[in-house]
């Protein structure tokens, strides 16, 4: 994955003529939210929209939050074309994660999936969005797994850019939460040349108590 990771590149990425991601939801997203009520949720770096979709479409009420308005446009003609029903579950906003404050305890469910941001914002970012997350309701984050940067999938290149579990406990108020799932489970991807290769992830998921 080439450039600094900013608005720009990822406006330009989204602006081609190809989805890409794909139209599925992310697979921890739907696992990890499989015995969830649905209420709130807040999705965090939304992209094309298809973890949004997938949860209005499961009840939730969604306000999907990405810093590229290319992206954005692109997950609201994905969510009309599901129809009016699911695209008026659906709140799209522009912000930037490194200065965004969705404010105290406002979601039952957050979720933030493959959002690689650099360690210098990262626990600010989380921690607010941690913040948000009401009494009872769920933090879910999703990321690489740093080792994937020794295979041959594309993945962001800086390090830097990648958390642990361990490090996004850090960030919850202590004595508020559960932590529910801290692990590294492998998948399967298909890199250039066809190949199959195995690949992790970060999966956290924690419960705030009340
Ligand atoms: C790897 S994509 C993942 C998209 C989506 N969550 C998914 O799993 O399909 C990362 C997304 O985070 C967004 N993003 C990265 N940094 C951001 C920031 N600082 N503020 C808001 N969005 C950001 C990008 O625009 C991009 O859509």
């Amino acid at each position: 994955m080439a450039g600094d990771l900013g608005e720009e590149f990822w406006n330009e990425r989204y602006s081609g003529q190809a989805r890409v991601w794909s139209d599925s939801p992310n697979r921890y997203l739907v696992s990890e939210t499989a015995e969830l009520t649905p209420g709130r949720a807040l999705d965090a770096g939304s992209g094309e929209g298809a973890d949004a979709i997938w949860l209005a479409e499961h009840g939730w009420l969604v306000t999907a939050v990405d810093f590229a308005s290319a992206a954005l446009q692109r997950a609201a003609e994905h969510a009309r074309e599901r129809g009016p029903a699911v695209a008026a579950r659906i709140t799209w906003a522009r912000h930037d994660l490194t200065d965004f404050d969705p404010g105290p305890l406002g979601y039952d469910l957050v979720t933030a999936q493959y959002v690689h941001l650099p360690s210098a914002v990262r626990p600010a970012a989380f921690g607010r969005l941690a913040a948000a997350v009401a009494p009872g309701g769920t933090l879910l984050i999703v990321g690489h797994h740093v080792s994937d940067l020794q295979t041959t999938i594309p993945r962001p290149q800086d390090p830097d850019r990648y958390f642990t579990g361990d490090e996004l406990v850090t960030v919850l108020e202590p004595g508020e939460w559960q932590v529910v799932t801290n692990s590294v489970p492998e998948r399967f991807s298909t890199d250039s040349d066809g190949r199959p290769v195995g690949v992790h992830d970060v999966v956290f998921r924690a419960r705030r108590g009340g």
